[in-house]
Parts: structure tokens; C-alpha cells; sequence
């Protein structure tokens, strides 16, 4: 490429996705929509014609990523990509970002993506390309059905946006209200999944069990009848779901956990911090004491299921005392794997204009000790596998030859020889060895619990 302006017409693109899950789904669909166009996915955005640059707006560094990202797309001989900023920063800054950084040439927020194809043609025509409308038609709707999946394993989304106004959190401006999909489309695209070749589904939304509609009798479902739907679906081998909140935690969903076999035993749900003044602060609207009278429902439901959690540090006012009581509550809960974060203000939040705003360095110093004794509750509920049979569902090749990596019913990556498996096979293995991130494993010849 040898011009010193953007293509007019891309022929190849490049989906970048940062942030959470569902925007990797977002980004997956966008990919799909310009391929069912006859547009070409490129390895790299350093050979694509289109760049488009999926981003997260939910703390400040990763809001800032996308401005250095931007620059880096320029190349040596003055050429560049056309550029599309997409995601919730796009929702966020708006027209903004093409004043920031001139060579950007579309930008389009998280319920405008089926647009991409006519805000192409446009940035094509020199014309401004700005979508970041929230319609009430949804954009699944205009996007094209799934195609055959490259992985075993796929996201879906199947509700979207956040009513909850945590006031710390900007997603319930960038993602709106909480939108469930409908029960016959979401049932739709899980069997057109699994035709092409997925045997797990991880469902997502923003507040995943949230969701709400009604089936195709007419009956009002919850989360739990979804999943008991979806169940039914043959080749469909295993459902995650993430992420929860406490609030809309049902009676119906936790005995689906104990009761559905393929749901596996793991769950995302937040709790941020372990004190009931900074709870409420941040507007959680559940306290600590029910927050582990949840946990305590749920491991009776399904006692081995491993849980896990987001945390923020720092939130402001939080004192040492408070943030000690954060440690104390993960000494109670015993994670399997967390999230923690330093707290970040983020502009129209109420809780960036509240006073007692921490310094970083005390955040610094809370948040290693928190991750410090995360890491080691990881460690022991990865140690505590050795030993066991369990089952895998083979997801990647490793690096050596004849290794493939799986995952557990619990998530944790497992490597196992296995040169006489295929990625997508599900394989009985004895877990022989754990480490702080990962499982070794070899071919069971005894069947997995
Ligand atoms: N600062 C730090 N962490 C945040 N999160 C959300 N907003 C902020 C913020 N302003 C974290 C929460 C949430 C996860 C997705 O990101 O822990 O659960
Ligand atoms: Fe953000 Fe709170 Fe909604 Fe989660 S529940 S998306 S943290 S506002």
C-alpha cells in the first residue's frame, strides 16, 4: 500500500478487541458481517485495509489505549488503514475521538455495529462516518445468522446493558439498559453454533442473569429456564454464563446448578468490596452478609463449584480498616480465580467527584495485598485438583508437539499429551500437577466424576 490516505474501498480488514468478553462476541459478529460481504479477514492490522479498533472504556487506561493504538497504525511510508474506533469508548467520546485523532474515520458505539457497512461506504466518500445511536430495533436483528466456528467453544450474547448504576461504573452509559434478546433467538444461535462445531457456550451479558423473557408457549422464563432450554440442545456439550449479580441471583438458577449437568461449576459474581459503608458508597445494593448468604445457597446447590469475583481498591473514602475487611471476606469466600482492580475514576460517575479520593500509592499497596492472597487461594484451589480424574474439553494446540490445552468443568487450563485427540474432544483425564495458572494432565483411562 503506497498512498498517503486511507483506502476508499477496503477489500481486507482487522477486528482489535480489548476489554471484556462481550466484546470479543461484538467483535466476532462485526468480523462475520464485513466476510458475509465479501470483505477478507487480514492475519494483522498491519496489512488490512480496515482497522477496526474495539474498545473499553470501563477504567481510564484502558480508555487511553485506543489514542497510542491509533498512532501506531500510521505506517513508514505515510499510508494508513481506514480507521474505525467501535466499542464503548466510541459510545462514550463520540465525534470527540475524530477531533483527538484526525486519521480516525469511523466511529461507531456498541448498538450501531450493523451500520458498519453503509459508515464504510461513507468514510469512503471523505463523508463524517458517527453512529453512536442506541436504537430500539436490535442490532441482532440486521446481523447476518452464525457461520462455522474456527473454536470449540463461543460466546453469545444474550442480554445487554446495566440498570444497576454502580457509582463507579460507566457501563450503564456505554452499554444502556438492560435488553434481553428474545428466547427463540438466542436458542437459534446456539444450535447454529453448536452445527458449526461448538460444544461450549459461555452466555453473556452485562448482568447475565438478569435476563428475563418468555418462551415460545408464552411463559415467562428466567435465566434458569434459558439455560434448561439450551441444555436440550444435542452436541451441545457445556454452558458457562458471566457476569452475574448478586441481586438477580434466583432460587431457579441456583437449583439449575445443582440440577443441570451440563452447567458447569463456575461462577463469576462480583462483589467489589467487603465492607457494607463502601458497598453502599458504590450503590451495590447488597450487603456483605448477604452476599455470602448467596455463596453459602450455592455451594449447597453444587458444593464443588468454584467461584469467582471482581474487586476494586481504593474506592474513594475506603479506609485501611474497610479495605481490610475486603481481605476478610475472600479469607471467608476461598476464591478459585479473581479480578481485582485499583479504583479509576471515569468522567460522569458520581463516585469521581466524591471526596476522598485515595492516593496511588495506597492503592498500590491494598491492591497487592489483595491479589497476593488471590493468587494464593488460586494456588490451593489448583493444588487441591491433583489427583482427581476430570473431564476436559480440548480447546487449543500447546506448544510441544501432541500437547493440546483443555479446559475443566472448573475453567482451569489443563495440558495433556494427547496425539490421539482432536481440539473439540472430550477427554477423561488424572490431573497430575498444578501450577499457579494451569493444570498438567495425562489421558485417563478412569472415568471422570
Ligand atoms: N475502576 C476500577 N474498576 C472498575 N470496574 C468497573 N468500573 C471500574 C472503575 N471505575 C471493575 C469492576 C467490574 C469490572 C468489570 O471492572 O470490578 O466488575
Ligand atoms: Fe457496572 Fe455495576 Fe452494572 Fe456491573 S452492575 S455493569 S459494575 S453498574
Amino acid at each position: 500500500m503506497n498512498r498517503s490516505t486511507a483506502p476508499k474501498n477496503p477489500a481486507t480488514f482487522h477486528v482489535k478487541s480489548f476489554g471484556c468478553q462481550m466484546n470479543v462476541y461484538d467483535g466476532e459478529r462485526m468480523a462475520e458481517m464485513l466476510g458475509a460481504r465479501g470483505m477478507t479477514a487480514a492475519a494483522d492490522g498491519a496489512d488490512a485495509d480496515l482497522v477496526i479498533l474495539n474498545t473499553c472504556h470501563i477504567r481510564e487506561k484502558a480508555a487511553e489505549k485506543v489514542y497510542s493504538d491509533i498512532g501506531r497504525l500510521q505506517r513508514d511510508d505515510g499510508a494508513r488503514p481506514m480507521i474505525a474506533v467501535a466499542g464503548c469508548v466510541a459510545q462514550a467520546e463520540g465525534s470527540e475521538i475524530s477531533r483527538r485523532a484526525k486519521t480516525v474515520d469511523i466511529v461507531v458505539g456498541p448498538q450501531a455495529y450493523h451500520r458498519l457497512p453503509e459508515l464504510i461506504a461513507k468514510a469512503g466518500r471523505g463523508e463524517a462516518a458517527v453512529d453512536t445511536d442506541m436504537p430500539a430495533a436490535s442490532k441482532f436483528d440486521a446481523l447476518p445468522g452464525r457461520t462455522k466456528q474456527a473454536r470449540p467453544t463461543a460466546f453469545l450474547t444474550i442480554m445487554e446493558g446495566c440498570d444497576k448504576f454502580c457509582t463507579y461504573c460507566v457501563v450503564p452509559y456505554t452499554r444502556g439498559a438492560e435488553i434481553s434478546r428474545g428466547w427463540t433467538a438466542i436458542l437459534d444461535e446456539a444450535k447454529a453454533l453448536v452445527d458449526g462445531g461448538v460444544r461450549e457456550i459461555t452466555l453473556l451479558g452485562q448482568n447475565v442473569n438478569a435476563w428475563k423473557g418468555q418462551d415460545d408457549k408464552g411463559r415467562v422464563q428466567g435465566m434458569d429456564g434459558l439455560v434448561r432450554a439450551l441444555a436440550t440442545i444435542d452436541g451441545l456439550e457445556r454452558i458457562r454464563y458471566t457476569t452475574s449479580h448478586p441481586n438477580d441471583m434466583s432460587d431457579g438458577l441456583i437449583a439449575a446448578h445443582g440440577e443441570v449437568e451440563k452447567l458447569m461449576p463456575f461462577l463469576h459474581l462480583p462483589v467489589q468490596a467487603g465492607n457494607d459503608r463502601i458497598l453502599k458508597a458504590m450503590n451495590r445494593s447488597h450487603d456483605v452478609g448477604s452476599y455470602l448468604r448467596l455463596i453459602d445457597r450455592v455451594r449447597a446447590a453444587r458444593p464443588d463449584i468454584a467461584i469467582s469475583g471482581d474487586f476494586i481498591v481504593g474506592f474513594p473514602g475506603e479506609t485501611d480498616a474497610q479495605f481490610e475487611d475486603t481481605l476478610g471476606l475472600v479469607e471467608q469466600v476461598r476464591y478459585a480465580q479473581c479480578y481485582s482492580f485499583k479504583y479509576s475514576p471515569r468522567p460522569g460517575t458520581p463516585a469521581a467527584t466524591m471526596d476522598g479520593q485515595i492516593s496511588p500509592a495506597v492503592m498500590d499497596d491494598r491492591l497487592a495485598r489483595l491479589q497476593a492472597l488471590l493468587n494464593a487461594q488460586q494456588a490451593a484451589f489448583n493444588a487441591a485438583t491433583v489427583g482427581r480424574a476430570t473431564r476436559i474439553l480440548l480447546e487449543r494446540k500447546g506448544r510441544h508437539p501432541g500437547q493440546l490445552i483443555g479446559k475443566t468443568p472448573w475453567l482451569q487450563s489443563v495440558h495433556v499429551q494427547a496425539a490421539d485427540f482432536t481440539i473439540g474432544d472430550l477427554v477423561d483425564v488424572d490431573i497430575m500437577g498444578a501450577g499457579p495458572n494451569s493444570l498438567a494432565g495425562a489421558i485417563s483411562r478412569r472415568k471422570a466424576a
